[in-house]
C-alpha cells in the first residue's frame, strides 16, 4: 500500500506567497482577437515583455491556460541576484569573458528593472535591496572562493569582496564572498502589480485560456479551442515551451528542488540572500546546494520566515519529497538554533540549461516571429526579467548586447560534457517502458494516491481518489514518450525526461506536454496480454 507520510505535519503544503498575496482575476478568451504581441504564459517572464512591450507602443495580449502567476513563479524563493549560480568561472569557461560580463550586466540590469517598475508603478511587493553571501559547504575548498572573486571582478563585478566569515554570530560558516546590491521581493505581489498596470494601460490578460497550437508566418496565430489570437509576433513564456518538440529540449533537464519556511524571532537573523557552494565534486544541482533568504510575516511583530530551499533532484525520477523536507529541516536547525516551527513547505521546478543561462530569443527551426524564454537555471525572476528587456529590443528591432549570450540555437562547445550526461539520461527513462509497474494491482493504491500499472503492453496512470474511485490515463507523457511517475507529495504525475508535469488527473500543468495524458479503454475492454 502507497501511503502519504507526512514529516513535517504542522506545516502547510504550499508556498508561503500563495497564503500572502492575492492576485487579480481575468476571464477566458471568448473572441478572436488581434494585437502587435501575443505573449503565451503570465508568469514573470510573460509579463515582464507584457508590461516592456505595452511601455514601448505594443498592444499586448497575454494568455494563460491557468490564473496568472500560477506556474513556477508561484513556488519560486525570489533571490533577485547578478551572483551567478553556476559561477562567473564557469561561465567564463562556457562563454568567454565577455559573455561572462553580460551575464553579470543582464542581472544586475533586471535588479534595477524591478526596482525601477515597483517605484514607478508604486507596487508595493517588499522590494529590498540586500547584500548576498556565498560560503561554502562542508569539505569544500577555500580555493573556490578565491576563483570565484577573481572571475567576479573580470565579470564587472568590482565591489564583490572576501571575507573571513559569514555574519552570523549563531554559526560559523567560515570565509564566504559579499556581493552587494542584490535584492528581494514578493513575487507575487509584484505581478499581482504588474497584471493591474497592464490591464489599466489598455493590454489585455485572459486566464484558463489554454494555447492549443501557435504557428509564426506573416501573421502569427495561436489557437485557444475555438478562438485564435492574430499578432504580428508570439512570446512563448511557459517556463517549457510548447511549441518546440524536441530543439530546446535536449539542451536542459528538469530538477524538483524543495522550501521550507519556517517561524524565526524577527531580527535573529542579518537580513541577506544565502547561497552555499554544493560539493563542487557533483556537477549538475544533484548536490545538497542550499539558498536561504527571510521574508516578512504579514501581521506579526515578532517573527519572521526564514526561507530555506535545496535538495534537488532530477524531476520523475525520486518520491521522497517529505524526507528532502525533513532533511532540508535538519539542515537548517543545525545552523539556525532560534528557528521555530516550519509553517510552510513547498516545491517548484527548474529548468537547468547545459551551459548555465537561459534561452532567450527567436525559436529555433520556427518562423522570425516566435520568440521564446525558457532555461531558468535557479534564476528564474532575473531571467524572466531580462527576457522582458531582450524580447521587447528584439521586437522593436533594437541592438541589445545580450542577444548572443541567450540566443537559443547558441551551441555552447564546452558543454558538451553536461549534454552528454543529461542525453544518457534521459534516454535511460525510456527503459520504463519494458519494466513492471509500481504496483502490481490497483488495490494496492492508497486513498489519495496514484501509481503507474502494467496492464499487457501499456502502463496506465491510476489515481485512487479520496472516496476510493479509480481514475486512469495512459501513463505515456505526449511530449516524446516517455512514462511519468507519481509524485506522492505534490500529488502530480511528473514526466522524468522533459519535465512535463500533470495533474493527478492527467491535466497537464508543465510543458513541453501540451496536452492532457489521454484516456485509456476500461479495463475490461484491454488485453490482458
Ligand atoms: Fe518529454 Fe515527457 S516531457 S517525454
Amino acid at each position: 500500500m502507497i501511503r502519504s507520510q507526512p514529516v513535517l505535519e504542522t506545516a502547510r503544503n504550499e508556498p508561503l506567497w500563495t497564503a500572502t498575496a492575492k492576485l487579480p482575476k481575468f476571464t477566458r478568451l471568448t473572441k478572436n482577437v488581434q494585437a502587435d504581441v501575443c505573449i503565451v504564459g503570465a508568469g514573470i517572464a510573460g509579463l515582464s515583455c507584457g508590461y516592456l512591450l505595452m511601455k514601448a507602443g505594443k498592444s499586448v495580449v497575454i494568455l494563460d491556460d491557468g490564473p496568472i502567476a500560477s506556474g513556477m513563479t508561484s513556488v519560486t524563493t525570489a533571490h533577485l541576484a547578478n551572483a551567478i549560480d553556476d559561477r562567473f568561472y564557469e561561465m567564463e569557461r562556457l562563454h568567454g569573458e565577455f559573455g561572462s560580463r553580460m551575464a553579470a550586466e543582464s542581472h544586475t540590469a533586471a535588479i534595477n528593472r524591478i526596482e525601477a517598475i515597483s517605484k514607478l508603478e508604486e507596487i508595493d511587493c517588499d522590494f529590498t535591496r540586500l547584500d548576498g553571501y556565498l560560503f561554502l559547504s562542508p569539505g569544500e575548498p577555500e580555493e573556490i572562493l578565491d576563483r570565484e572573486l577573481a572571475a567576479a571582478h573580470r565579470a564587472g563585478l568590482t565591489d564583490v569582496e572576501k571575507m573571513s566569515r559569514m555574519p552570523w554570530d549563531f554559526y560559523d560558516a567560515g570565509p564566504c564572498l559579499r556581493f552587494p546590491n542584490q535584492g528581494q521581493f514578493h513575487p507575487l505581489k509584484y505581478l499581482s502589480g504588474l497584471a493591474k498596470v497592464i490591464k489599466r494601460g489598455g493590454g489585455r490578460i485572459y486566464t484558463e485560456s489554454h494555447a492549443d497550437r501557435i504557428e509564426g508566418g506573416a501573421k502569427a496565430t495561436v489557437q485557444v479551442g475555438e478562438r485564435t489570437v492574430t499578432a504580428d509576433a508570439v512570446i512563448v513564456a511557459t517556463n517549457s515551451p510548447i511549441n518546440d518538440l524536441v530543439a530546446i529540449h535536449t539542451k536542459q533537464a528538469p530538477y524538483m528542488t524543495y522550501v521550507i519556511g519556517a517561524r524565526i524571532p524577527r531580527g535573529s537573523v542579518p537580513p541577506a540572500l544565502y547561497w552555499d557552494t554544493g560539493p563542487e565534486s557533483t556537477q549538475g544541482r544533484e548536490a545538497p546546494y542550499h539558498y536561504i533568504r527571510l521574508q516578512r510575516a504579514p501581521g506579526r511583530r515578532a517573527h519572521e520566515y526564514l526561507i530555506v530551499g535545496g535538495e534537488d533532484h532530477k524531476s520523475g525520477q525520486a518520491d521522497d519529497t517529505q524526507e528532502r523536507h525533513r532533511r532540508l529541516e535538519e539542515w537548517t536547525r543545525n545552523r539556525f538554533p532560534m528557528m521555530e516551527e516550519v509553517e510552510f513547505v513547498w516545491a517548484g521546478q527548474v529548468m537547468e540549461t547545459i551551459d548555465g543561462v537561459a534561452f532567450i530569443g527567436r525559436n529555433p527551426l520556427d518562423a522570425d516571429n516566435v520568440y521564446v524564454v525558457t532555461g531558468d537555471s535557479g534564476m528564474g525572476m532575473t531571467h524572466g526579467t531580462i527576457a522582458g528587456i531582450l524580447l521587447t529590443d528584439l521586437i522593436v528591432g533594437r541592438d541589445n548586447p545580450w542577444a548572443k549570450l541567450y540566443d537559443p540555437t547558441r551551441k555552447t562547445v564546452r558543454a558538451f560534457g553536461t549534454f552528454a550526461k543529461e542525453a544518457i539520461n534521459m534516454a535511460a527513462q525510456y527503459t520504463d517502458w519494458v519494466t513492471g509497474g509500481d504496483v502490481s494491482g490497483v488495490e494496492e493504491i492508497g486513498l489519495d494516491q496514484g501509481a503507474v500499472l502494467r496492464r499487457g503492453l501499456r502502463k496506465v496512470a491510476i489515481y485512487r481518489d479520496e472516496q476510493g474511485a479509480m481514475h486512469e490515463r495512459s501513463a505515456v507523457c505526449n511530449h516524446l514518450g516517455c512514462i511519468v511517475h507519481w509524485n506522492t507529495a505534490e500529488k502530480t504525475w511528473d514526466c522524468p525526461c522533459h519535465g512535463s508535469r500533470f495533474d493527478k488527473h492527467g491535466k497537464v500543468i508543465n510543458g513541453p506536454a501540451n496536452d492532457d495524458l489521454a484516456p485509456v479503454e476500461p479495463p475490461s475492454a484491454e488485453s490482458n496480454g
